[in-house]
């Protein structure tokens, strides 16, 4: 599985990575006892039922069983193969790796890494036609009009490309990329009638989208002044797929950590302009709503969300959309308002950072309020039509709100304000919430707040043998005594197959001198199912010690269940001699299974 990568470099990789470090690249993670949790990052949940053992170095989600060591975690999240995984840690653990030609990597993922290559080379050569050449020169000019820094332009990657219909074309050329691929990732254009490629991206400021790595994978191209399309966008590719990723996201992703809040805006312009002045806890979503994907990735970093869009009609209501996600996904969200016309680009621009921060993110009202003044406006409530109007429209989507305790905060308010019954607004929100469900059979928000307690009930509830199969391996892995006793007296003999080729590789991972290491253990395992099991009995609650009393009954269980069945069988057996009054036969089987219950291993 290692292919051509020492063993020892390996071996010195794993010792010098934490996965809590890894998996907090992806997941915020909160330490709870030994061991720390987070909102898994392979399921959609929104209570962390995703666990990261330091001690073991090995993670495990209580809700999908996902799990392995840090290597897996990358195989997983970013879809590597083992060595990449390995040249990934490598890297960030600081250790050369000798130049490996990756025999496991197919033609597509060739044409996936040239389609890589190709983003980054365009990056880096719009980049250069800005800052360093004469036909950078307007660009330049327009984005220090802009406000817009030298060291945002850097940090960004941002480039132009000029006014040409083979610039970009010729360079790929020459530097022998495969133009027809580039074109499908929608770098290039194809003419009709003649088949030639030419530049797609024409008289444009480009800005780089990139993956949460950093590594570009589509632009944006906004047009020099005025003109349509303003932004021209790469269009949808295996590699690009504009509702998963977040402008700005592999920039900002440690200052919404550290914050523990995001700021989410709409335009490429307002995130380069906000971090560029120290707001650097911002993302926006690439021109389209924002998706449930978008909302979850958000929601890995922080719980807490303010949206910050424009103030016209259309900004509203995509706030609203955006807000409606966000809740689903399990985040505190409130919506800020800006001043008509204004962006957060332009706002920044006009009253600075501070402002900004102060008066338009802090002074966000949570997203029933805002829509509380939304439904306001424009309306005239001394006009006791308009007021009931107004009324059910808040109550409708107060009838809408998850938490008891809200819904109990606005209808107080709206009493208290409107001089009416409390009983009547809270019947008047049933009547509505039971509406809603039919109309739209919207059922609440699935919340799995017991996935870890259901587990371990539901694992309780496992048959006697199974779980002392479970917590054998369980001291197998972490005790090499334990293993080689358990070898002697069971050797292959689980009843669960699974269960079986845990052993059978344990027993080999030791054969080859191996200490006992879950993590390391965990690779030897080719069957992802096998895997899951394993990371799930790593995660046991085990005693440090474990007497030899204990064992011997739980070997005495996985040995004995084999001869258990057989009686069962015989029992139905005499049953059944029973009911035929057969007697004799009955009474035969009897005593051959008092024979048996003797004969069983130590019987009880
Ligand atoms: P805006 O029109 O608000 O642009 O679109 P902006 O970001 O403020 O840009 P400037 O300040 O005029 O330069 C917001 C976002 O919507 C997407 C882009 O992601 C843009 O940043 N968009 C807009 C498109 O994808 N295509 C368009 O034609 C327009
Ligand atoms: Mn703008």
């Amino acid at each position: 599985m290692s292919g051509r990568i020492p063993e020892e470099k390996i071996e010195a990789i794993r010792r010098s990575t934490d996965i809590v470090d890894v998996v907090g690249d992806y997941v915020q993670l909160k330490k709870q006892g030994r061991n720390f949790f987070g909102l898994c990052p392979f399921h959609g949940e929104s209570t962390p039922s995703f666990s990261v053992a330091p001690d073991k170095q090995i993670y495990h989600c209580f809700g999908c069983g996902a799990g392995g060591n840090a290597f897996s975690f990358l195989m997983e999240i970013e879809g590597y193969n083992f060595i990449e995984a390995v040249q990934a840690l490598g890297q960030k653990a600081g250790i050369e790796l000798p130049e490996i030609q990756d025999n496991q990597s197919s033609g597509a993922s060739s044409d996936k890494e040239v389609i890589y290559k190709a983003h980054d080379f365009l990056a880096k050569l719009y980049n250069h036609c800005m800052v360093k050449t004469p036909e950078g020169s307007k660009a330049r000019d327009y984005l220090k009009n802009r406000g817009f820094t030298e060291e945002v332009i850097e940090q960004f990657q941002l480039g132009f490309a000029p006014d040409s219909w083979d610039y970009a074309t010729s360079y790929l050329a020459k530097r022998n990329y495969p133009l027809q691929k580039v074109a499908e990732a929608g770098l290039l254009a194809k003419r009709e009638f003649d088949g030639k490629y030419f530049d797609r991206f024409r008289n444009r400021i480009m800005f780089p989208i990139s993956d949460p790595k950093g590594r570009p994978v589509a632009f944006g191209g906004r047009i020099l002044g005025e003109g349509e399309p303003k932004y021209l966008n790469s269009p949808e590719t295996a590699l690009f797929q504009k509702g998963k990723l977040l402008y700005g996201f592999h920039l900002t992703r440690s200052a919404i950590r550290m914050k523990d809040q995001a700021i989410l805006l709409e335009g490429y312009a307002d995130v380069i302009t906000a971090y560029g002045n120290g707001v650097q806890n911002v993302v926006a979503s690439l021109g389209t709503a924002l998706t449930k994907d978008q909302a979850k990735l958000i929601r890995r970093q922080t719980e807490s969300v303010v949206i910050c869009y424009d103030s016209d009609k259309a900004g509203i209501s995509a706030a609203t959309r955006a807000a409606d996600e966000l809740l689903e996904a399990g985040c505190y969200v409130r919506i800020a308002k800006m001043p008509d016309g204004m962006d957060p680009d332009d706002y920044i621009q006009t009253y600075g950072a501070e402002r900004f921060e102060k008066d338009v993110i802090g002074a966000a009202p949570t997203v029933m309020a805002f829509k509380m003044e939304v439904f306001r406006s424009g309306k005239n409530l001394s006009d006791e039509g308009e007021r009931i109007r107004y009324i059910e429209e808040v109550l409708k989507e107060i009838s809408g709100l998850t938490k008891a305790v809200e819904r109990d905060h606005y209808l107080r308010q709206l009493a208290e304000e409107f001089s009416l019954s409390l009983d009547a607004l809270k019947q008047q929100v049933f009547q509505f919430h039971k509406e809603g469900n039919n109309k739209k059979d919207k059922s609440p928000p699935k919340r799995d707040n017991n996935a870890r307690k259901n587990f371990y009930v539901k694992k309780k509830l496992l048959p006697a043998f199974h779980n002392a199969e479970r917590i054998l391996l369980a001291y197998m892995m972490r005790n090499l005594d334990v293993a080689e006793k358990v070898q002697e007296e069971v050797g292959g003999s689980f009843n669960i197959d699974e269960h079986s080729a845990i052993a059978a590789y344990l027993y080999s991972f030791y054969a080859y001198g191996h200490d006992p290491d879950v993590s390391q253990f965990m690779e030897q395992l080719t069957d992802p199912n096998l895997v899951k099991i394993a990371s799930e009995l790593a995660m046991m609650d085990l005693n440090e010690d474990v007497s030899d009393k204990e064992l011997q009954d739980y070997i005495r269980q996985v040995l004995n269940y084999p001869e258990w069945i057989k009686i069962e069988e015989r029992e139905k057996e005499k049953k059944e001699a029973e009911m035929k009054h057969d007697f004799v036969q009955a009474a035969k089987i009897a005593m051959e299974i008092l024979e048996m219950k003797k004969n069983l291993k130590n019987s009880f």
